[in-house]
């Protein structure tokens, strides 16, 4: 047992949930497990769908007292120790030329995908203070909670946004992506490192304004081989996470369908990899060694469950954890519009509990 974990067993003192996400993806020791929820703010909770009946999405991620409100009202319902920014990850698409709409139920369009090196040559990088807005509501949410809650700024990931501008919309093939990719691999490199641009201005934004953490959604890396992974992304995104550590917050890459490309994404350097629930946490934490810190992983569909499973499978997941300081508790994707509330708030008293029983086992 080192100091700090003596320390901590002899004086529970209870963290604030800033401190307790902060050490979690550091690999400190925590008095308990922080969780938070991917997609926490979302269509499945009444107070959303209230502020979305006046608002469009992007009009909620555009004004800053609006997004700034989503996410609070969004933490504290569920009471958990980390607010993450309301925005989206395409939001940098628009301050690079590229046009996109939400149509209802469809996910994004991208009126003129991208599909040439000189399409690629046309898209700006010196935008990024256009999305001001984002770390304007960032700073609302950290004077609201100071250190009460984690703040989790994000951003998307080089690959995942390319396959975004490429396809136009959301794919299940990838085959513009993977096409442009092979066989323009020039273009390719161009178009990741534009990226990478904006995204490094638009992450440094959003520590400036008070995010703790930030977390990279590379959604859809988990279409990649490790191979192609490891040529055509993997260095651009190491570059990235490297410079967003440089601005002093630990960073959480997150993917999902990722088992066989964890050993890459570790090389990123990133403080924490975020898992899907395909991959069991404890098999996929010891095979990179405890090396980084880990989020994750219930099926998010587990909610619909009855409320005894659920609790089965928090539990499945924080034994499998072991209590290796650097666990940090979340779904394996986002929350899904229809999902009973209660369930999800039930999550976070399960894993309270969990951590007052082992306290008790302890002390027994
Ligand atoms: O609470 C939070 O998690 C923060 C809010 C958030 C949104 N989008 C708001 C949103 C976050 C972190 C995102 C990230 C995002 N956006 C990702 C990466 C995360 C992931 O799911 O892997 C991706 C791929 C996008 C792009 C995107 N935005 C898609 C594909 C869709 C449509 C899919 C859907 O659920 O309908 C969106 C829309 C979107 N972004 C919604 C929300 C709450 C739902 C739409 C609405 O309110 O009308």
């Amino acid at each position: 047992m080192t100091r700090s974990t003596e320390s901590l067993a002899e004086n529970p003192t209870p963290m604030t949930g800033a401190a307790r996400l902060l050490r979690a993806c550091l690999r400190q020791p925590v008095d308990r497990t922080p969780v938070w929820l991917l997609r926490q703010a979302g269509r499945y909770m009444a107070e959303y769908q209230a502020v979305r009946r006046h608002h469009s999405l992007l009009e909620i991620c555009k004004q800053p007292a609006l997004a700034a409100e989503v996410t609070i009202t969004a933490a504290e319902k569920l009471d958990v120790d980390a607010a993450i920014i309301f925005a989206d990850l395409l939001l940098p698409l628009e301050c690079m030329g590229l046009a996109f709409e939400f149509q209802a139920g469809e996910g994004p369009i991208i009126h003129a995908p991208i599909r040439t090196p000189e399409a690629v040559d046309a898209l700006r990088t010196s935008g990024a203070s256009e999305l001001g807005y984002v770390a304007e509501a960032i700073a609302r949410v950290a004077a609201h909670f100071r250190d009460r809650l984690g703040i989790i700024g994000f951003c998307g990931a080089p690959f995942t946004l390319a396959s975004y501008m490429i396809e136009g919309s959301g794919s299940r093939n990838y085959v513009h992506t993977k096409t442009f990719m092979y066989r323009q691999p020039a273009a390719w490199r161009a178009l990741l490192e534009k990226l990478a641009t904006v995204l490094r201005d638009f992450a440094r934004q959003q520590v400036e304004a008070g995010a703790d953490v930030l977390q990279v959604f590379d959604s859809w890396a988990g279409a990649l081989s490790p191979q192609d992974y490891r040529e055509f992304v993997l260095p651009v995104t190491k570059s990235l996470i490297r410079e967003v550590q440089s601005f002093g917050v630990p960073v959480i890459y997150f993917g999902v369908d990722t088992a066989t490309l964890l050993p890459a994404m570790r090389e990123t350097g990133a403080d924490v990899l975020g898992l899907d629930w395909r991959t069991p946490l404890g098999k996929a934490w010891r095979e990179l060694d405890y090396a980084c810190a880990i989020q994750g992983n219930l099926d998010p569909i587990t909610l619909f469950a009855e409320p005894e499973l659920i609790r089965s499978r928090v539990r499945s997941i924080l034994d499998d954890a072991a209590g290796h300081p650097g666990h940090i508790f979340n779904l394996g994707h986002g929350i899904v519009p229809d999902t009973p509330v209660e369930n999800v708030q039930a999550i976070v008293k399960f894993v309270r509990e969990y951590a007052r029983e082992k306290a008790a086992e302890k002390r027994a």
